[in-house]
């Protein structure tokens, strides 16, 4: 089995540029957990081998994970990013204009992502990221499959909860939320997934064509 060394070894594969730690520091004055550094580079790997055009994302915090995205989507993709705190999406729109990104490139809406997702386009996305609330997660994952078109890409973080999602013995409605979740994908005829162990574990499910 791989090591902690290793999980280490690839979690710093990529590095991150001055932005991306800009970023993490304003995530850090205002105390949210952005997405790994390993998970980062995947999500934005992700959004680079399909092409992505067009991308949805719960919980924008600070920009981290939206820098990654933004990076590996073609050139004039949009980045639609829903979060509940005006003051974090003030924070990832200094992230995104100091990386030197042309405002139309990202769509930043304030709100409750369930209040959003339903407003968003069916079959209007290539890549939709779920980081947002985790008790909420069957819920995105409904309203997911439905904005993302077939062939695209479904992906939580958080996939792994600090070790919890493995626990049994943990049944806090987070992890079981999660887990209800890795359940669902896994067993949805719909779905094909796979569960990655970068970071804090990134859950993807493609929508089969
Ligand atoms: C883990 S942070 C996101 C980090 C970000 N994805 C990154 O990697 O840089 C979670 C974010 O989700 C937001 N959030 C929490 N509950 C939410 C909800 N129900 N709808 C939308 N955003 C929510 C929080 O305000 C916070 O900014």
């Amino acid at each position: 089995m791989t090591t902690a060394a290793s999980l280490a070894f690839a979690e710093h594969h990529q590095s991150e540029d001055e932005h991306l730690a800009a970023a993490r520091r304003r995530a850090d004055e205002v105390g949210v957990v952005p997405i790994s550094p390993g998970a980062g580079a995947a999500l934005s790997f992700l959004a680079s081998a399909i092409g992505a055009k067009a991308v949805a994302e719960i919980g924008t915090g600070t920009g981290v994970s939206g820098l990654w995205l933004l990076r590996g989507m073609q050139a004039g993709g949009v980045l639609t990013s829903v979060d509940l705190e005006a003051e974090h999406q003030r924070l990832a729109r200094e992230t995104f204009t100091s990386a030197e990104l042309a405002p139309q490139r990202f769509r930043l809406i304030a709100g409750a992502g369930l209040d959003v997702m339903p407003r968003l386009t069916d079959d209007g996305y290539d890549l939709v990221f779920l980081d947002g609330d985790k008790v909420e997660y069957g819920e995105y994952l409904e309203q997911a499959v439905r904005l993302v078109r077939p062939g695209g890409l479904i992906v939580f973080d958080n996939a792994l909860w600090h070790d919890r999602v493995a626990d049994p013995a943990q049944r806090d409605p987070e992890t079981a939320a999660i887990r209800d979740v890795i359940k669902h994908v896994a067993t949805d005829d719909r779905l094909r997934s796979v569960l990655l162990p970068l970071g804090d574990g990134l859950l993807v499910a493609q929508l089969l064509p």
